[in-house]
């Protein structure tokens, strides 16, 4: 399928589903943005009060607030209407200023200012997108000559475009334990497929799957340099809180990748 048909298709799932996004991450965001994804976008961020920041699929705005409830001027942008008119009604006390933007729009996204922005976030969203380089060279012109592309990914390496998860039972030394992990069995080219990224989605929408050199290949064309990166995992007091066969349990393996970006 072309690119401007899939991202047609995502925009109309996004807005099917966006109601269940919204309870699901309420407030604050599910567990796994609080324990993994937020704390790894703000480290590698390090914002500063009152810094202009723009949020790419901000979703229901739960980073949006956060950042805002940090003093920073926050642009939220997404391509779905009806998710920010969710995170619209969730409400801030300061202004968060919605837009609906579609990130593969250059000319939309420029149209947000240029020079503009200290940072640009992007929280768990580039994965949803089937074209990435015009967001990446929209960002090398909206950010002002010191600023900064901070995003966080599902990692390529682990968990990309449906990972499989195994558990298995061994015999060492006479002790019996489980052991569990997750199978790769492709990973330089993938097509897009169909998830759900929680169970009971009711609208699976395309994740599109890039190795880690085509993934940075995009942003190094747009400009960038690559000056942070983390790799953030559950760890071993995780294991209770999610279902058994879950990334709370494999505290080896990071389920996100987080990057951060600086123009050349
Ligand atoms: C997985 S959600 C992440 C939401 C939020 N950033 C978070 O971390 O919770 C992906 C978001 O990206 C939005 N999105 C997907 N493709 C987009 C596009 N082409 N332009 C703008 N937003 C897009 C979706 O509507 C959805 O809100």
């Amino acid at each position: 399928m072309e690119t401007r048909q899939l991202n047609k298709e995502g925009r109309e799932l996004w807005n099917r589903k966006a109601r269940f996004w919204d309870e699901l991450h309420g407030d604050e965001g599910n567990l796994f943005h609080r324990r993994l994804v937020e704390p790894s976008i703000l480290q590698l961020l390090a914002l500063q009060n009152g810094e202009r920041v723009l949020d790419v699929g901000c979703g229901n705005g739960a980073l949006a607030r956060r950042l805002a409830g940090k003093g920073a001027n926050i642009t939220a942008l997404d391509f779905s209407e009806e998710m920010i008119r969710l995170a619209k009604g969730r409400g801030f006390a300061s202004d968060i200023d919605y837009r609906i933007v579609d990130a593969t729009d250059k000319d939309a996204l420029l149209s947000l200012g240029t020079a503009h922005f200290d940072a640009i976030v992007c929280s768990m969203t580039l994965m949803d997108i089937p074209i990435v380089a015009p967001l990446f060279e929209a960002a090398s012109e909206l950010l002002r000559a010191e600023g900064r592309f901070v995003f966080a990914t599902m990692h390529p390496s682990f968990n990309s475009n449906n990972p499989v998860f195994f558990q298995e039972k061994q015999d060492r030394d006479g002790v019996v334990t489980r052991v569990a992990g997750v199978k790769i069995l492709a990973y330089l080219d993938l097509p897009p497929v169909k998830g759900s990224g929680a169970p009971g989605e009711p609208a699976p929408h395309y994740y599109y799957h890039r190795p880690l050199s085509a993934l940075f290949q995009e942003a190094f064309e747009a400009g960038f340099l690559l000056d942070g990166l983390l790799e953030p995992a559950f760890s071993p007091e995780d294991a209770d809180l999610g279902p058994e066969l879950s990334w709370t349990g494999m505290w080896q393996i990071p389920p996100v990748l987080s990057a951060r970006l600086r123009l050349a």
